[in-house]
C-alpha cells in the first residue's frame, strides 16, 4: 500500500508513524510535511493547499489511499478533487467539511436538529450587528464565520470591546472574507473536552477525550496558539458524560449530516463545554486537531489504516476501536515569540536516545542539509505515554529539559488542571 498524507504538522506526523505500524504501508508520500516527518515519509514540496497540484501527483504515482488532515485543503475540496480521480480518501468532502469551514452553516445546523450549543445570532450587516450588541448580554462571543487559524473568536467583556470586535471582523477584515458574516454567542462557562471522532456517515466510533491548552503561557494566560500541549483522556469526561454526549450531541450531528445530504465520513473533533446545563458544542472541526491528536493516537491500539479504510468503505460498524488504558501528554516546544513574531532556522538538538515511552512529533522543522532547524511557531510536541497521567506529564516535562534549540519555550502546566480534577489516572 502507498499512502499519501496533505499536511505538514504535529497532526500530520502522528497520523503517519500510526499508519506506519501497518506492515502493508509502504512509501508514505506527505505534502509537503517537514524535517521530522522526513524520517518516516517521503516529503514533496507540494502546498497542502495547491489542489491542482495535489491532483496531478495523485495522477503520476500509485497512490492506493489518502489522508486529508488539514482544514484549508478540505474546505477546498481536495477529498472532492481525489475522489474524482478515484482515489481512496479520509477525510470528509467539502460540503460536509462547512461544519467546520462555516460557523454559520455549523450554527444552522444544530438550531435546527436540536443539539446543544451556545444560543447566538447571526448578521450579514455590521450595523445590524452593533445595534443587537447594544443590549446583548456581557461577555458576548464574537465569531467570524470563516476559517482564520482559530483567531476568529473574540470574547469581548464590555459593550466597547463587543463593537470592536465587530469593526474588526467585518469592517477592518482582519481575517478577509472569514469575517463577511459574524456569529454572536453567549458566553458559556465549564471545563472544556476535545472529543475526536471516527465516523462514516453512520456509525460513531469516539477516541479517547483530550483536553488542549490554547493559551501561551501558564495559568491560562497569554494570547491564544494553536495549542501548547494537550492530555489524554480529560477527566472531566466521564462515563455519563460520554453517554449523554453520544445520545445528545454525537449521533444526532453524524445524522444530521446525514440527513442534510452531505454525510460526514472522517475525523469529526467536537470541542465542548461541560456547562452547569449540560454540554454543548462550541465548535466543530472536520478534522483531527492539533495538538490533540498527537496525545490521542498514541494511546489507539487498533490498526490506524484499518479504521480509516473502515470509515472510508462506510463500514465503521464492522471494526472495534481500541484504547490502551493508560494517559498520555503532549507538551509543545515553541520558538520564542510565538504565537507574535519569531526567530527561525535555529539548529534543533535532539538526544539520539530518550526513553522508549517518549515520542517528538515534529511540527515547524525543516532539515538544512542534515541539520533540523526550526521553521514554525510550534517546533515540536514532546508525548510519553505511561500508565498514570502523573507519569506521563512527568516523563514528557524530563525529555522536553534534553531538547534544545535557541529561544525554546513551552508551558510547564499542561496537564496541571487535568491532574487538579482529582482522577487517580
Ligand atoms: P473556537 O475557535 O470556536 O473553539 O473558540 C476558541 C475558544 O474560545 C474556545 O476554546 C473557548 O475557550 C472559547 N469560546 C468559544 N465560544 C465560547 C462561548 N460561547 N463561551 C465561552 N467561551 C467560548
Ligand atoms: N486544537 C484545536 C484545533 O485543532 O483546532
Amino acid at each position: 500500500m502507498n499512502l499519501m498524507v496533505i499536511g505538514g504538522g504535529g497532526r500530520e506526523h502522528a497520523i503517519i508513524r500510526a499508519l506506519r505500524k501497518n506492515p502493508q504501508v509502504q512509501t508514505i508520500w506527505c505534502l509537503p510535511g517537514n524535517g521530522g516527518i522526513a524520517r518516516d515519509a517521503q516529503c514533496v514540496p507540494i502546498g497542502a493547499k495547491d489542489i491542482p497540484a495535489i491532483t496531478a501527483f495523485a495522477r503520476e504515482h500509485p497512490v492506493d489511499f489518502a489522508v486529508v488532515a488539514q482544514d484549508d485543503p478540505l474546505a477546498l475540496g481536495c477529498v472532492d478533487a481525489l475522489h474524482a480521480l478515484g482515489v481512496a480518501c479520509f477525510g470528509p468532502e467539502a460540503k460536509a467539511a462547512r461544519i467546520e469551514s462555516s460557523k454559520v452553516f455549523a450554527k444552522t445546523l444544530m438550531a435546527k436538529y436540536r443539539i446543544p450549543t451556545a444560543r447566538c445570532e447571526i448578521f450579514s450587516d455590521a450595523q445590524a450587528a452593533l445595534a443587537y450588541l447594544e443590549t446583548a448580554p456581557l461577555p458576548a462571543v464574537v465569531k467570524a464565520d470563516g476559517l482564520a487559524l482559530g483567531k476568529g473568536v473574540l470574547i469581548a467583556r464590555t459593550r466597547d470591546e463587543a463593537r470592536q470586535a465587530v469593526r474588526t471582523l467585518m469592517q477592518e477584515r482582519k481575517f478577509g472574507d472569514a469575517g463577511s458574516r459574524v456569529v454572536i454567542e453567549e458566553f458559556l462557562t465549564g471545563p472544556e473536552v476535545s472529543v475526536l471522532a471516527f465516523t462514516d456517515g453512520k456509525t460513531v466510533r469516539p477516541m479517547v477525550s483530550s483536553m488542549d491548552h490554547k493559551c501561551a503561557f501558564d495559568g491560562d494566560e497569554g494570547p491564544n496558539t494553536g495549542g501548547m500541549g494537550a492530555v489524554a483522556p480529560n477527566p472531566y469526561y466521564t462515563p455519563a458524560v460520554a453517554e449523554q454526549c453520544m445520545q445528545t450531541i454525537f449521533l444526532p450531528t453524524v445524522r444530521a449530516m446525514a440527513a442534510e445530504g452531505c454525510p460526514f465520513r472522517g475525523c469529526l473533533y467536537f470541542g465542548l463545554m461541560l456547562t452547569p446545563d449540560g454540554p454543548k458544542v462550541i465548535e466543530y472541526n472536520c478534522r483531527f486537531g492539533d495538538p490533540e491528536t498527537q496525545a490521542v493516537l498514541p494511546l489507539l491500539k487498533t490498526d490506524l489504516l484499518t479504521v480509516m479504510q473502515a470509515v472510508e468503505r462506510g463500514e465503521l460498524d464492522s471494526v472495534p476501536v481500541e484504547w490502551d488504558a493508560g494517559a498520555s501528554a503532549c507538551v509543545v516546544l515553541a520558538s520564542g515569540g510565538y504565537p507574535g513574531a519569531y526567530e527561525k532556522d535555529k539548529p534543533i538538538a535532539i538526544p539520539a536516545e530518550l526513553p522508549e515511552n517518549i515520542t517528538v512529533y515534529h511540527a515547524g522543522d525543516r532539515l538544512a542539509g542534515d541539520t533540523l532547524v526550526t521553521a514554525g511557531g510550534r517546533v515540536l510536541g514532546v508525548t510519553a505515554v505511561a500508565p498514570t497521567l502523573r507519569r506521563a506529564v512527568e516523563d514528557a516535562y524530563a525529555a522536553v529539559d534534553r531538547i534544545r534549540f535557541d529561544g525554546a519555550f513551552c508551558r510547564r502546566d499542561i496537564g496541571r488542571r487535568a491532574l487538579a480534577a482529582g482522577k487517580e489516572l
